[in-house]
């Protein structure tokens, strides 16, 4: 033991002299150094301690930041833990950086992650918590997803956490039973515990929270199947094309379409088929900004459906479903009201085959920017 710490302190030394080597290099050199030294208790070596806690100053945001405080026990390390559990929240330091940070007991530095304004942030922390698949973690996510107020991916992530574990997954469907899920959340909770494997909880999900049906009712794969499928683009682009499910009377592609919403030219460039899907089979989860669907009442008991063109002081130009512009007299207007849901209808799939779909998505992936 003493030659090994001599060995591992002189690895140290070499740390701090200016030598040829890289600085990834030098650390990379010290953990291993360190990693030698198992079962020892730097309390009892304040020099020792010193180097440790330099190493690991350099190792802010790597997996060897996590090896350091678990093989020494450092307490106080939870911002650094967060670090990597943010960067990696999918991988094993990462993960493990969040089991350290749950057995200290202190989950303050998490739980302000979790409510920050940082939505990147929140959503990889509430991403990690999920991997550590852990039923305490449930406490952290249920008041995520229903607080209407939060990002609706990170409520959305918060979903997919929370259904790694029997008891998040139960949670889930209770706040669906109850009427407390949200819409907007429906799609992914539906997704996700239709997929469990447990079965009890995947048979209520199958009533309460049903799978989407495609062409014939026939039930849907999950996303993650449907994007390992592959597609025909000309079959795609002929149904895009199809008077149903009426894509061309919503979007141009190549001057081609009428304009309602986005122009689809580029949209393989902005979306990856799994956005893609989402965008098809959930439009309301995440209407693009400037495509926010309005009911206007009109004082003469009419109504008006559509999105906003253009406003001016006295008049505002609503674009309903065909392309089809109609001027309102501000002063014919009794009021306005923005629509939770899409202008795009949910439910398109409903017209196409399961392959249809995947052929629509292979198309919409190949229009990207010449
Ligand atoms: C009644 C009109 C309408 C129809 C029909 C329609 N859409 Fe849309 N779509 C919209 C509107 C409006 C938006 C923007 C608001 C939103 O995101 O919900 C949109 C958004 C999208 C987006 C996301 C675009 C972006 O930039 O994020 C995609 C992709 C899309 N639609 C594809 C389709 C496909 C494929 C079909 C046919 C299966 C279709 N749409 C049918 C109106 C429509």
């Amino acid at each position: 033991m003493r030659y090994l710490m001599v060995a591992a302190l002189s690895a140290l030394v070499c740390f701090r002299a200016p030598a040829a080597d890289t600085d990834a290099e030098k650390t990379a050199l010290a953990v291993e150094a360190l990693g030698r030294l198992q079962g020892v208790d730097i309390n009892t070596n304040p020099k020792l301690k010193d180097a440790v806690m330099r190493v690991l100053e350099k190792t802010r945001g790597t997996a060897n930041f996590v090896k350091l405080v678990q093989q020494f026990k450092l307490t106080g390390q939870n911002v650094g833990l967060l670090e990597v559990a943010i960067a990696q929240p999918a991988g094993e330091s990462g993960v493990e950086a969040m089991r350290l940070m749950l057995a200290s007991g202190d989950m303050a530095v998490v739980q302000a992650a979790l409510d920050g304004t940082n939505v990147v942030a929140a959503n990889k922390t509430a991403e990690a918590l999920g991997n550590m698949a852990e039923k305490q973690v449930v406490k952290f996510l249920v008041p995520v997803l229903t607080n209407p107020k939060r990002d609706i991916a990170l409520r959305k992530q918060s979903v997919r956490s929370l259904a790694k574990t029997s008891d998040g997954a139960g949670e889930v469907l209770k706040l669906a039973k109850d009427g407390k899920l949200g819409d907007d959340v429906t799609f992914t909770a539906s997704t996700e515990l239709n997929a469990v494997r447990w079965p009890q909880i995947k048979a209520e999900a199958a009533k309460v929270l049903p799978p989407l049906q495609g062409q014939n009712a026939a039930p849907l794969p999950p996303i993650g199947e449907l994007v390992k499928m592959k597609g025909d683009i000309a079959n795609g682009a002929k149904i895009f094309a199809n008077a149903s499910p009426g894509c061309a009377n919503c979007h141009i592609v190549n001057g081609r379409g009428i304009e309602l919403g986005p122009n689809l030219s580029e949209i393989g460039t902005k979306l990856g088929k799994d956005a893609l899907i989402e965008a098809i089979l959930e439009p309301s989860s995440g209407v693009s900004f400037g495509f926010e669907a309005w009911n206007f009442a009109l004082k003469n008991g009419d109504e008006a459906y559509g999105l906003i063109a253009s406003e001016t002081a006295d008049e505002v130009a609503v674009k309903a479903v065909g392309g089809i512009i109609t001027r309102l007299k501000k002063s014919e207007v009794e009021s306005r009201q923005q629509s939770k849901l899409s202008i795009m209808p949910a439910g398109l799939q409903a017209a196409m085959t399961t392959q249809d779909l995947v052929d629509l998505v292979e198309y919409l992936a190949s229009l990207k920017k010449q």
